[in-house]
């Protein structure tokens, strides 16, 4: 059985109209190995693209970050690019991972401590896109968020905002920001990334049902759920959804879902940005963008913004 947390979650998603589940729900072990299998899609240049141009630019990142720093990361991934990151600043003083799933920060953790024995590690194990609190560490003498991967993209816009005005005030002044976003960009190249031929994104969609099986012990199957993720233009966002192939009903916990055949579940929403929009947004949040580097093919971004006084 699922965590009380996670079924409420879940029964308010599909209590909803339209139906929703939340995308943070994708990342358990199984849906972080799948998550990690689309990063090295062909179609799914997010990932490669966003390496590239830390590749390129980390030291002028690096030194507009500063000496000293305590990086605070949002989530943890393959850790490929806190190494890098670690690797160029001067001097970093400690890492404070944040992360949902304790298995997935208990493995980063772990990697990281091995790999830089000078950094100081603080993994806390909570949702960071809900209120917690920070462990009492020695101060950098700047602190950095880390937040790469275009997760901010998950977020609505006004819920974006929200968001970073949080994480401005977590991390205080001096503070800055380290932040990656996908581009707004050609129909094609966008849904080529979330349609990809292999079929791995919607495998990684469908285990959300699996999920929801396995959370309340009901028989949901997947393959009654078709993958569907397509450019919503005047929205600027990729959306996500699973939609139902038949009729059926589903009894969770007290309550009953029904679902209409062709019915439609939102499962994600993955919003492109400009440098413009995006610099609006940090803005907004009580951020200046310091600068803002991208790849030859405009197809990614990272932004470094200090929080305003
Ligand atoms: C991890 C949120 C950046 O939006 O591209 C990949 C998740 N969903 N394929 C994205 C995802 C489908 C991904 N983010």
């Amino acid at each position: 059985m699922a965590t009380e947390r996670f079924r409420r979650e879940v029964i308010a998603g599909l209590l909803s109209a339209p139906k929703r589940l939340p995308s943070k729900l994708f990342y358990d072990e199984r849906g972080s190995q799948l998550f990690d299998e689309i990063t090295r899609l062909d179609e799914y240049y997010l990932t490669r693209t966003e390496i590239s141009i830390f590749e390129r630019y980390l030291p002028e990142m690096a030194a507009l970050v500063g000496p000293n720093a305590l990086v605070i990361e949002f989530g943890t991934g393959a850790g490929i690019k806190t190494a890098m990151l670690l690797r160029s600043l001067d001097h970093p003083r400690a890492y404070i991972p944040i992360d949902i799933s304790s298995e997935q920060l208990a493995i980063a953790s772990r990697e990281l401590s091995a790999r830089f024995p000078t950094v100081a590690v603080h993994p806390v194990c909570a949702d960071y896109t809900e209120s917690f609190r920070l462990p009492v560490v020695e101060r950098g003498e700047r602190n950095v968020i880390f937040f790469p991967g275009s997760t901010i993209g998950n977020f609505e816009p006004p819920g974006a905002v929200e968001f970073l005005r949080r994480a401005a005030s977590l991390v205080g002044t001096p503070g800055a920001l380290l932040i990656g976003f996908d581009r707004v960009k050609d129909r094609k190249t966008l849904e080529a990334a979330y349609n990809d031929k292999k079929g791995v994104t919607a495998q990684f969609n469908r285990h959300l049902i699996e999920r929801v099986a396995e959370g309340f012990e009901v028989s949901i199957s997947p393959e009654d759920f078709e993958h569907y993720a397509f450019y919503n233009e005047p929205e600027n966002r990729i959306e996500m959804h699973l939609v139902s192939r038949k009729s059926q009903v589903l009894c969770l916990d007290s309550q009953t879902i029904h679902l209409a055949a062709g019915e439609h579940i939102i499962t994600e929403y993955s919003y492109k940005y400009t440098p413009e929009s995006f610099a609006k947004i940090l803005a907004e949040s009580g951020f200046q963008v310091s600068n803002t580097w991208t790849d030859p093919m405009d197809y990614f971004a990272l932004c470094h913004a200090v929080v305003q006084r």
